[in-house]
């Protein structure tokens, strides 16, 4: 895996927590301040000045180690720096990056085939982020609907479960129920409506509306704190999509890609949506890459000049992807998501239940519950003063998501520190 053995790999082997290789010329405060001054504050950001990372470890500028525990929202699950999709970024570097879609590449085609075989897709949309990769779900929805449904124009219909979380766009913030998200940015698109997360009564009483496209669901809801369906959910979700006529959306751009200790989540109940949405972990945390598969029927009713963006399907995102995606299979990631996820879930259930409330997730996806009468921040900073990055979400709930790559030894010392952290609170 990372067989190449760096001055950092000797200073852990060691078993040292901190690499004097990674300090630099500026430190934390330095960091924060500049951040503070120079940026936009559309984040809130634990204090912590990072510089490198590789595998499952991330520097600060001082050389302090940490566990990184969210991977950049499970964009890094092949863990930092990853040396095979390095050396795919380096080597397409070198050749060709960019083309637009104005022209054909040699790599593009490659990627395309590669994907849409794996996933067992009649074709891709390649894309950059996430939240562009939703957009364009919902573009193909609503011309599907209008093209092959007969939807009257214009009335088309997107369904969103509460509480979802696809990203910042107008489109993703119209389909959100967290006034954080849309308060202050009306007004919002058309022709969204939410129902209950988990709800198949209040899914199927929607459906029946003919002019319903598609229902978008997150398999798992990340951002919401990893709220996770009843078993049979996303069975019944297909079920139901099948009989009204109506695409199912899977936004498995946090939930895919071996995070749950399956390639894609919809893979626990064996279902299969009409349009699957990939980002994040599809470049390995290198480059943004997103992609939309769907069959003939959907995606052929998008015609040329109705999509697209400049930098999708890039040569180097292209090669990138190739290299993330046979990562995630040589390295067997989703099976040692599943393992270690079971393993930390068992750790993390010896807590005293009057602090943590709730452990819960699927694979290396997971999230413990505090109880109210203690700060999740004050946590999530105290496992920093300790060596482990989480992040907290919604003021009572902490994310643990490790890189995939994690082994047990690494586990039990996370799970140690988590305990005695919140043990000492
Ligand atoms: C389920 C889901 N969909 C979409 C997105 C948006 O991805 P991006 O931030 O790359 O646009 C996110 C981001 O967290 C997500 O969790």
């Amino acid at each position: 895996m990372f067989s190449k053995l760096t001055k950092r790999a000797v200073s852990f082997a060691a078993g040292k927590k901190y690499n004097v290789n990674s300090v630099g010329s500026i430190t934390s405060e330095q960091v924060f301040n500049r951040e503070n001054k120079y940026g936009c504050h559309n984040y809130h950001p634990l204090p912590v000045a990072l510089s490198e990372g590789e595998g499952v470890f991330v520097w600060d500028v001082e050389g302090k180690r940490y566990f990184d525990f969210l991977s950049a929202y499970s964009a890094v699950n092949q863990g930092h720096c990853h040396p095979k999709i390095l050396n795919a970024l380096h080597q397409q570097s070198k050749k060709l990056c960019l083309t637009s879609r104005a022209f054909y590449s040699d790599v593009l085609g490659e990627y395309e085939e590669f994907i849409t075989k794996l996933f067992k897709y009649d074709k891709v949309c390649p894309m950059n982020t996430g939240v562009e990769g939703g957009e364009t779900a919902c573009k193909l929805a609503r011309k599907w609907a209008y093209t092959v449904k007969n939807v009257p124009k214009n009335k088309a219909k997107i369904i969103f479960a509460a509480n979802n979380f696809w990203g910042r766009t107008m489109s993703a913030i119209s389909s959100s129920t967290d006034p954080s998200s849309y308060e202050g940015f009306g007004p919002f698109m058309p022709g969204f409506e939410i129902v209950p997360y988990n709800d198949i009564s209040a899914l199927e009483k929607t459906l029946q509306d003919t002019n319903v496209a598609a229902f978008m669901v997150e398999p798992i809801q990340g951002e919401a704190g990893v709220v996770v369906p009843e078993d049979g959910y996303l069975q019944t979700v297909r079920k139901l999509c099948t009989t009204y006529n109506v695409l199912f959306i899977a936004d498995e751009v946090q939930t895919g890609l071996a995070r749950t200790g399956r390639m894609l989540a919809v893979d626990h109940e064996s279902v299969r949506p009409d349009i699957l949405i990939l980002g994040k972990a599809l470049s390995g945390g290198m480059y943004p890459v997103s992609a939309v598969l769907a069959d003939d029927e959907v995606m052929l009713t998008i015609k040329p000049g109705e999509h697209g963006s400049t930098y999708g399907g890039n040569a180097l995102g292209s090669k990138v992807a190739i290299a993330a995606l046979e990562v995630l299979i040589e390295e067997k990631l989703a099976e040692n998501s599943e393992k270690m996820g079971n393993l930390l879930r068992t750790e993390l259930k010896t807590i005293p239940t009057d602090i943590v409330t709730d452990v819960r997730g699927k694979g290396l996806l997971n999230a413990i519950v505090i109880n109210k009468e203690y700060d999740a921040w004050d946590i999530c900073l105290k496992l920093r003063d300790n060596g482990l990055l989480a992040k907290p979400t919604h003021g009572d709930i902490i994310r643990f998501a490790p890189p995939l790559v994690i082994n047990e030894e690494q586990v039990l010392e996370c799970t140690d520190i988590i305990k005695k952290t919140i043990l000492s609170i």
